[in-house]
């Protein structure tokens, strides 16, 4: 009997897992195991000797018992202690960065645009936003009477009274860059003039300060062919489209002479507007050659020279080309809704710290 006790005493203290510890319990308390054989061999035993042997051999079967029992419970506490240790987690780590912010749409479709119009050979020029009101409207041929000029569409800066500098605006369009272009460089001239300009102006579709990008080429024998080609070919590799068809609109600027306000065919489908085909059409510019007393105005000798000039919406084709239907996605850049629109943020460390400056 002592025999068994150590025999199973020291199995169960060795049993490596549950499966291990299960077979033990089988051998020594199972149906078949060697303490139930020896409970049956006591019916084969006198009584003075079944009193000595039946209480140890229960005694026995308890303590085996008990053995299993705290074994077990051991063995699960080792498991348990070994998943903790593989399941620990540092919360004191630093989290991963994500990467915030995303370049603005007006900056990706500048950096575009300027792209496409440099592989066409023209440069970046660049001027003021609180322009003289000389440069916004005298220089471009537009009267003092013209109803540009008046006070809900401009904002005028203010004087204080005593200074005598020349009245100042905030420049109502990117067309005075053409004025200090010319003056700048002489001709011939090959520019494209992208940035902010501001106007009264409020609604829905309207913002008082929105960008456009204007265009202006001179040389000697500049046409109006020119200028279509250059916008087709523009707008071809902006929208990416294999075909654009534009309508050229006559029109009216003081600047230009003849003057057309461009459109881009297009179709309203379900709300869904597609470029390039349909039997709509959406103005994006306007354009024309350039005025003699423009090119006079910047220096330039209208009987040597001649060119176009073209100013386009940069928001407006910002949109058509992002397909985002409103201004939301410009002006509170909330980060989920230009993700929406698939700008992603900014994983070019160079650009991002260009913008930043
Ligand atoms: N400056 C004009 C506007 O803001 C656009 C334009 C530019 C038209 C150049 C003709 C030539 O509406």
């Amino acid at each position: 009997m002592s025999d068994l006790r150590a025999k199973y005493l020291e199995q169960i203290g060795a049993a490596p897992d549950a499966a291990a510890l299960e077979g033990v319990r089988l051998a020594a308390l199972g149906k078949k195991g060697e303490i139930a054989l020896k409970m049956r061999e006591l019916g084969q035993m006198s009584a003075e000797e079944r009193q000595a042997a039946g209480p140890a051999l229960n005694g026995l079967k308890s303590e085996i018992d008990a053995a299993l029992k705290a074994r077990k419970s051991a063995l699960e506490d080792a498991a348990l202690d070994a998943r903790l240790k593989t399941e620990w987690l540092d919360v004191t780590l630093p989290g991963r960065p994500r990467p915030t912010g995303s370049i603005h749409p007006i900056s990706q479709v500048m950096e575009e645009l300027t792209a496409i119009f440099a592989d066409m050979g023209f440069a970046v020029a660049e001027g003021p936003q609180v322009e003289s009101d000389w440069f916004n409207f005298d220089a471009l041929n537009i009267a003092p009477e013209h109803p540009a000029r008046q006070e809900h569409d401009t904002f005028f800066m203010h004087r204080a009274e005593g200074d005598d500098r020349p009245p100042h605006v905030l420049r109502t369009h990117t067309s005075p860059v053409q004025i200090r272009a010319m003056q700048a460089q002489g001709a011939p001239i090959r520019v494209i003039a992208p940035g902010r300009v501001y106007r009264m102006d409020m609604d829905q579709t309207h913002t008082p300060m929105f960008h456009q990008v204007e265009g202006l080429a001179i040389d000697r024998d500049i046409s109006m062919a020119q200028l279509k080609w250059t916008l087709e070919e523009f707008c071809r590799a902006f929208f990416e489209l294999d075909e654009v068809e534009l309508r050229f609109r006559a029109s009216h600027f003081p600047f230009t002479e003849p003057s057309a306000e461009v459109d881009i065919r297009c179709s309203w489908d379900n709300g869904q507007l597609k470029l390039g085909e349909g039997n709509d059409w959406l103005e994006i510019l306007g354009s024309g050659m350039v005025h003699p007393h423009v090119l006079r105005a910047g220096g330039i000798d209208p009987d040597q020279w001649q060119g176009f000039a073209f100013g386009m919406g940069i928001d407006r084709i910002a949109m058509l080309k992002y397909g985002i239907p409103d201004l939301r996605a410009f002006f509170e850049s909330d980060l989920r809704w230009l993700r929406h629109y698939g700008f992603a943020a900014l994983d070019q460390p160079s650009l991002a710290a260009g913008l930043s400056r």
